[in-house]
């Protein structure tokens, strides 16, 4: 299928941006120096590598990817002068190794997951409930299926699963269940159709009058984690950074840094264990008293604990408030 051409405008007329998170964190732990290499696994408007290409200056080299085609058109436009020491590609970070051509091996690896705003915000690529358009949610418009094909085939169990494992969903048996029983008559094309099975199944569950505001109560809109479930399930966003996590690592050099920055509990706990793992010094089973191992460890954690925008980010990004930022250094 084609990438629909959408507009690098935004309704204000304004390119369209993505305020960049945790990024003077990223930097600080990262330390890019002059005639670095970096690899930015997801662009999105250039945010990040803008200043990683400042920083490495004047013959660092930066490999950019995104599998959104939209990303890659508007950071060639904000990173242009950099154009002799970049190169950027549509793809997935999940097949990293088979997209770093002749890069040399970097010295540090970046990903901020998840979603950019300009496509959260274009009604025409369907994350949005709060706008009507159709449903699509693909970050990569030219493959895969979209969120409307998964939700007029997928069986009653896995759409239950979608919405319990990725959107933790308390009322996942019932919106899987409502799912299910619309598209009996008719069948799911807009962002609209699956926020009025959510509201509907909210509703009763809240018990509430015709024409109360459910999401009033509750503080966010109850589609909320429905939408994410699904974002995450048609983008298959677990095994993209299942995949990446050891390419990544393998591919730095001794001394490499590699950062993650996340949205989701799963994906943090992903990285956590993998990061964990690489940094462990001993492998010998639990009831060992001593240690006999003599393991060297692959890496060293740079931070303990995940890293949090504070709350002078959140206010002015408040799409940042559930960031953490692990990092790791390969020994
Ligand atoms: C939060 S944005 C990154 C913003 C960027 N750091 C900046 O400063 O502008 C995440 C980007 O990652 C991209 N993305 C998500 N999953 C991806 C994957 N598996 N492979 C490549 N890009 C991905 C999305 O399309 C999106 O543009």
């Amino acid at each position: 299928m084609p990438a629909p051409n959408h507009s690098l405008r935004s309704d204000s007329g304004r390119a369209p941006q993505h305020t960049p998170v945790l990024l003077e964190e990223v930097l600080k732990l990262t330390q890019p120096q002059s005639g670095d290499t970096v690899i930015d696994c997801t662009l999105g408007s250039g945010g990040y590598a803008k200043r990683f290409l400042e920083a490495t200056e004047p013959t660092g080299r930066l490999l950019g990817l995104d599998r959104d085609a939209v990303a890659i058109q508007l950071a060639k436009t904000k990173l242009g002068e950099y154009q002799a020491r970049m190169i950027l590609k549509h793809g997935r970070f999940g097949a990293l190794k088979s997209l770093i051509g002749d890069f040399p091996r970097p010295d540090i690896i970046v990903a901020d997951l998840g979603l950019s705003s300009f496509a959260l915000d274009d009604e025409q690529r369907g994350f949005a409930f709060q706008k009507f358009g159709p449903l699509d949610m693909r970050m990569d418009q030219t493959s895969g299926k979209t969120a409307a094909e998964l939700l007029n085939t997928l069986e009653l169990r896995e759409l239950e699963r979608i919405l319990k494992n990725f959107g933790e969903e308390r009322q996942a048996g019932k919106i899987a269940r409502a799912i299910v029983e619309r598209r009996k008559t008719k069948s799911f094309s807009t962002t609209q159709d699956l926020v009025q099975i959510v509201e509907a199944v909210y509703r009763e569950v809240l018990k509430a009058q015709p024409g109360q505001k459910i999401w009033l109560k509750r503080q966010i809109h109850p589609a909320t984690q429905t939408f994410q479930a699904f974002r995450i399930a048609v983008n298959d966003e677990i095994s993209e950074l299942e995949k990446f996590l050891p390419q990544a690592f393998e591919i730095l050099k001794p001394g490499g840094r590699l950062a993650i920055v996340s949205f989701h509990s799963l994906e943090d706990r992903l990285v956590k264990n993998f990061f964990r793992n690489q940094a462990k010094i001993c492998s010998c089973p639990a009831e060992q008293l001593q240690c006999t191992c003599d393991r060297i460890p692959a890496g060293k954690l740079l931070n303990k604990k995940p890293i949090q925008p504070n709350s002078a980010e959140i206010q002015i990004n408040p799409r940042a408030r559930s960031a953490k930022l692990r990092i790791i250094q390969k020994n």
